[in-house]
């Protein structure tokens, strides 16, 4: 199934849609060729929506050829207006604009076989359809679009103006199922062990007898990959985890009894912990922290490749998600994630890429881990970013401000699970602003380190909003980080969304 992606934020939610309905989808830009659509051989399309209106100058517009692939078409709000333009019919901004929860009336035909004449929907439109293709008959509609759906099942031509992949339109994924299992003929079989199954031939295939490299993080990400490629060419695979002493409490030990223990993958623990505080100290800048930790990271890594001997396969976990913001090239994405990542490697390791989560959005990486047999914790990891607790000390990196850091995030993370939060949160952590201020204990008075609580909620970390802790839980975080630390006598809550700050405090 291909999503032709026409603007805006729209076509990667259909794509994801569409997975959840068991259906493999993928997306392509607008500019895609009718040769590169057909390459995909795709079993149906999908017209995405989009920010512009059809009638603007530079507006996204497709080649007429598409629409006699032979396969169905699904145009929705966007997609729906061109598909219009596109075959005789008509757009104009006659009708009102509708945003937001609508009643759309009359649902009929096949799209909405089952479903409720009348339904909520969710629109995002100033112009309408105010003529369907020739040969469609319309079959729903609203107070602002007269036209807001339409279909000629002959020509297997189908429109909406609402948006069915939002959850905001209750029977949307109902719309969309009609659409890819009825009309289209698609069968529900893309599941994780389906995802399995393909990605290991995949890597049998592209290794063959070879050896493979991998990093591991302690992320879900390079997790999932590993063990999809430990699954597909076991021994041939060596991972490589560099410590760097930025981790929290216990996830280092979480991630050599997993892997090494739990499901025997060669496994070289690079204990380097004192060879990264080394490098940082006296650094409090944080982008010279990054700089330092992340070069330090290629270094060791490389260390310890060489050590392995001659390896020609290097497992990176390059999402779908990347693939498509980076417009479907690599590099960029690639250019992206080194940038942002301490997992980022030196390109002069020549290294051909082997990227079992390449096709896999981060929902599909978890559903394939827990599959895998991965445990929960790993699974639905939070993000961690690459350099760790190093850039949550606000100013320079000790040895001792790390232990206190630890131990204070160690009680925020438990204390956030034990109140059933943790999945609901975006991140959940805690920082150590270098700083000390006044107060007292018992008879005398301190002078001790703050720890600031943040906790976001997010869906891409672009924005965030910060956590509605209960006040309870807030409370309790607070007098266990300062009755259990004693380098600590204060602890505050950062109730600041992004922007204008951002997730982390550096
Ligand atoms: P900010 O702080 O920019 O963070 O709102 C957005 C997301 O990126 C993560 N982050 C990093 N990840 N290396 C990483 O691998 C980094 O240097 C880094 N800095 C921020 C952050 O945790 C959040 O999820």
């Amino acid at each position: 199934m291909l999503v032709i992606d026409l603007g805006g934020q729209y076509a990667q939610l259909i794509a994801r849609r569409v997975r959840e309905a068991r259906v493999y989808s993928e997306v392509v830009s607008h500019r895609a060729t009718l040769a590169e659509i057909r390459a995909h051989d795709p079993l149906a399309l999908v017209l995405s929506g989009g920010p512009a209106s059809v009638y603007a100058e530079g507006a996204p517009r497709l080649e007429a050829a598409i629409f006699e692939l032979g396969v169905p078409v699904l145009g929705i709000c966007y997609g729906m207006q061109l598909m219009a333009l596109d075959l005789g019919g008509a757009v104009a901004a006659s009708g009102a604009a509708e945003f937001g929860k609508t009643p759309l009336r009359g649902a009929s035909g096949a799209l909405f076989a089952g479903l409720p004449a009348e339904q909520s929907v969710w629109m995002s439109h100033r112009d309408s359809v105010t003529a369907p293709p020739q040969g469609a008959t319309v079959t729903a509609s609203s107070d602002g679009a007269p036209i807001a759906a339409f279909e000629a099942p002959g020509r297997g031509l189908y429109g909406v103006q609402f948006h069915p992949e939002v959850a905001h339109t209750p029977h949307g994924m109902a719309v969309l199922k009609n659409f890819l299992y009825d009309l289209a003929g698609a069968s529900p079989s893309w599941t994780p062990a389906a995802v399995i199954e393909h990605q290991v031939a995949q890597i049998r295939e592209q290794v063959g007898s070879e050896r493979v490299l991998c990093g591991l993080s302690g992320g879900v990400d390079s997790a999932v990959a590993a063990l999809l490629v430990h699954k597909a060419v076991g021994e041939q695979l060596t991972c490589v985890f560099v410590d760097h002493g930025f981790l929290r409490r216990d996830e280092a030990t979480q991630v050599v009894e997993t892997f090494a223990d739990h499901f025997g993958v060669p496994l070289v623990h690079v204990q380097a912990q004192e060879r990264f505080l080394a490098k940082l100290a006296g650094v409090s800048d944080p982008e010279a922290k990054r700089k330092l930790i992340g070069n330090e990271f290629i270094r060791v890594f490389e260390e310890e490749a060489k050590r392995l001997g001659e390896i020609d396969f290097l497992v990176q976990g390059t999402l779908y998600s990347d693939v498509i913001e980076s417009g479907g090239s690599a590099g960029v994405a690639a250019a992206i994630k080194s940038h942002h990542n301490v997992g980022g490697l030196p390109e002069d390791m020549r290294m051909e890429l082997v990227e079992p989560l390449r096709s896999l959005f981060k929902d599909e990486v978890r559903r394939v881990g827990e599959e895998l047999g991965l445990p929960e914790r790993m699974v639905w990891r939070q993000p961690f970013p690459g350099p760790g607790l190093a850039i949550r000390i606000i100013g320079e990196v000790t040895e001792e401000r790390l232990a206190t850091l630890r131990d204070a995030d160690a009680i925020l993370q438990e204390e956030i699970r034990r109140a059933g939060l943790y999945r609901d949160l975006w991140q959940s952590f805690a920082v150590l602003p270098a700083i000390r201020s006044v107060g007292v204990q018992g008879d005398s008075r301190t002078y001790g380190y703050p720890v600031v609580i943040r906790a976001v909620t997010s869906e891409d970390a672009m924005t965030a909003d910060w956590a509605r802790l209960p006040y309870d839980l807030v409370e309790l975080i607070a007098s266990r980080i300062v009755n259990e630390i004693p380098a600590v006598n204060r602890v505050v809550l950062d109730v600041t969304s992004k922007p204008p700050a951002t997730i982390e405090w550096e």
